[in-house]
């Protein structure tokens, strides 16, 4: 890990410059429009402070996860380059064929097709990574949420640029997480979340060395609940981590839930039923925490300095296994914490129950949030740092 900061858009000069800007515009499609424009709302500043820097701006982006060298219309990024064009108000043409160079003037911009169509992006091919470096004068890395990637986009690209800085977006992302990681206001209350201990695994172990509690949810918290000796019945499960969990809740404070909501089955006509974590039997699956457990844990919330919420409580999307991650979300938004929520189950928990708001900062990362939390760094912030030298 490099201590040096990567350099800052406002340290560069914009006027007549070609600048080049790798947002991250893997959005969900429906009917080849726009279903989800949060990462585009998130890069527009950017994309402002450059055209009004009277820079000739030019995008690029990945979207999904195509075969390189295949044209995939699917995974076009055409329904962004028009989603872009409405939000900024100027046309932002599509350019497929770029590598002879791109035609685009001072306060204008264009997006580049999908990058991840090009071979040799995945593996950060210097070739590629020259040829995008060719088109630009400054190179602005502003993909928070794709810079766990060293492609050819993300990071070979800020080898070669003539100049390379953090865009405004990344920039913000870096302050959020070195806010709540570097030096938090304690205590420090983690919410994690999700399926399994072992996707999560890096991240418990990183949030035991520095959190003073860590608050666990889901099929996650079914492992510590065994591993407390209770019966977990038909629950998703890791017992092969009980002995793990068993040594991450002696470096932290753990709290089990004092009662969990069980059905056996997850189907929305199935009613939950209120269980203590000692009765919970052969056919029950837990499916969220009870109502003292969430009512505990949110008044345990006001008390937190900094929060760090990753993953919901239970299986929020049937509305009777949603109360535990509804209780947790809103005490998140009331506290006086600063608080910061990533991943993309937690931002559409925080939706479902329009906590927003309250919010302090809200990621735009998902496995690039994960991996700086569990590593204090990424890839793509790396370089940049490393040509800031
Ligand atoms: C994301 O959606 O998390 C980023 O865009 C990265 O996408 P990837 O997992 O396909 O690299």
């Amino acid at each position: 890990m490099t201590d040096i900061a990567p350099s800052q858009l406002s340290d560069h000069a914009l006027p007549g410059k070609r600048v080049l800007v790798r947002e991250d515009f893997n959005v969900p499609l429906s009917d080849g429009a726009v279903a989800s424009d949060a990462r585009i709302e998130a890069a527009l500043p950017t994309i402002r402070t450059c055209i009004e820097g009277g820079a000739a701006v030019i995008l690029v982006s990945h979207l999904g996860r195509p075969t390189e060298g295949d044209f995939d219309p699917e995974q076009s990024l055409a329904p962004v380059a028009d989603h872009l064009s409405r939000a900024l108000d100027i046309p932002v043409p599509l350019v497929r064929d770029w590598r002879g160079g791109v035609d685009v003037a001072p306060g204008g911009v264009v997006l580049l097709e999908n990058v991840r169509f090009e071979p040799g992006e995945a593996a950060n091919d210097d070739g590629l990574a020259r040829a995008l470096a060719s088109l630009c004068d400054l190179f602005v890395m502003d993909a928070f949420a794709t810079a766990h990637r060293a492609h050819a986009s993300t990071h070979g690209v800020a080898k070669f640029a003539p100049a390379v800085c953090a865009g405004p977006l990344m920039a913000a992302e870096l302050d959020a997480l070195g806010r709540a990681l570097e030096a938090p206001q304690r205590p420090l209350v983690a919410i994690v979340g999700g399926a399994k201990v072992s996707t999560k695994l890096e991240l418990l172990e990183s949030l035991a060395g520095i959190a003073d509690r860590i608050i666990v949810g889901g099929g996650i918290a079914n492992t510590f609940v065994l591993a407390a000796g209770n019966p977990v019945g038909a629950s998703l499960v890791e017992p092969s981590l009980a002995e793990t969990a068993m040594r991450i809740a002696k470096r932290v404070d753990v709290p089990l839930p004092v009662d969990v909501m069980t059905a056996p089955a997850i189907d929305a006509n199935v009613p939950a039923v209120l269980r203590r974590p000692g009765e919970v039997g052969e056919r029950d699956m837990i499916l969220d925490i009870g109502p003292g457990t969430a009512r505990a844990w949110r008044d345990g919330l006001a008390e937190a300095g900094t929060i760090i919420w990753n993953g919901p409580l239970g299986v929020f999307e049937f509305d009777q296994f949603g109360e535990g991650t509804r209780l947790i979300a809103e005490g998140v938004a009331e506290a006086e914490a600063f608080s910061i929520a990533g991943g993309g189950d937690t931002i559409a928990a925080i939706d479902k129950y329009g906590v927003r708001e309250g919010i302090s900062y809200i990621s735009t990362g998902g496995g690039a949030f994960l991996e700086f939390v569990e590593r204090g760094t990424l890839p793509a912030v790396e370089i940049l740092k490393t040509r800031a030298r």
